[in-house]
């Protein structure tokens, strides 16, 4: 089919407000503006100290049945729930726990930890937490106020927002809970 000029022009037209509808795709709507940083889920620490890996194992009417895996997948379930990425950890020295807080806290909004019998006299261990400046919760599957002398006293707790103590690995859940509320501001 042969164009007029006129339809020439008016498909030359065409092509060129075609163009500048290309060129508009670039210009960002404002409204639809994204953050420049990347929207990820936040991390919640849960450590777990000397013996704890031994759960399952250990005195079952103190420490409950279920293993350290168990108790973390749990946690991990529970996270994806609350929309948290729910990290474990567990180590039997006290250093190497450390070193696990000072590398990980940068990118975690929350710490849940069972600091096992580094509770009663783990001051490095209290020290590197108040360091991080995130909320803690300090969780016992037993009731440390109800047992020897010795494990009644934490010095962990002055520094935690709070203490679960004596709930077994539901400690662990509800303060898994209560960390999502604080760190979301829900
Ligand atoms: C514990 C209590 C500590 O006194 C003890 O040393 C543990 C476990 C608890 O979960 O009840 O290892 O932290």
């Amino acid at each position: 089919m042969k164009l007029t000029p006129e339809a020439m022009m008016k498909g030359e037209s065409r092509v060129e407000s075609q163009e500048s509808r290309v060129e508009g795709r670039g210009t960002p709507d404002p409204r639809l503006q994204t953050l420049d940083y990347p929207l990820c889920t936040m991390k919640i620490l849960v450590i777990h100290g000397p013996n704890l890996n031994m759960l399952g194992k250990r005195d079952q009417s103190l420490y409950g049945s279920k293993t350290l895996e168990e108790v973390n997948s749990l946690l991990q379930e529970q996270g994806k729930e609350l929309d948290l990425d729910v990290v474990p950890f567990q180590s039997n020295h006290e250093g190497t726990i450390i070193d696990f807080i000072q590398s990980e806290s940068p990118q975690a909004a929350g710490i849940i930890i069972n600091p096992g019998a580094l509770t009663h006299y783990g001051f490095s261990l209290r020290d590197a937490l108040a360091d991080t400046g995130l909320p803690v919760i300090e969780v016992h599957l037993s009731n440390i106020h109800a047992r020897e002398e010795f494990r009644q006293k934490s010095v962990i707790a002055p520094i935690a927002r709070g203490q679960i103590s004596g709930l077994g690995w539901q400690g662990y859940t509800a303060a898994l809970k209560i960390l999502a509320g604080q760190v979301k501001g829900i």
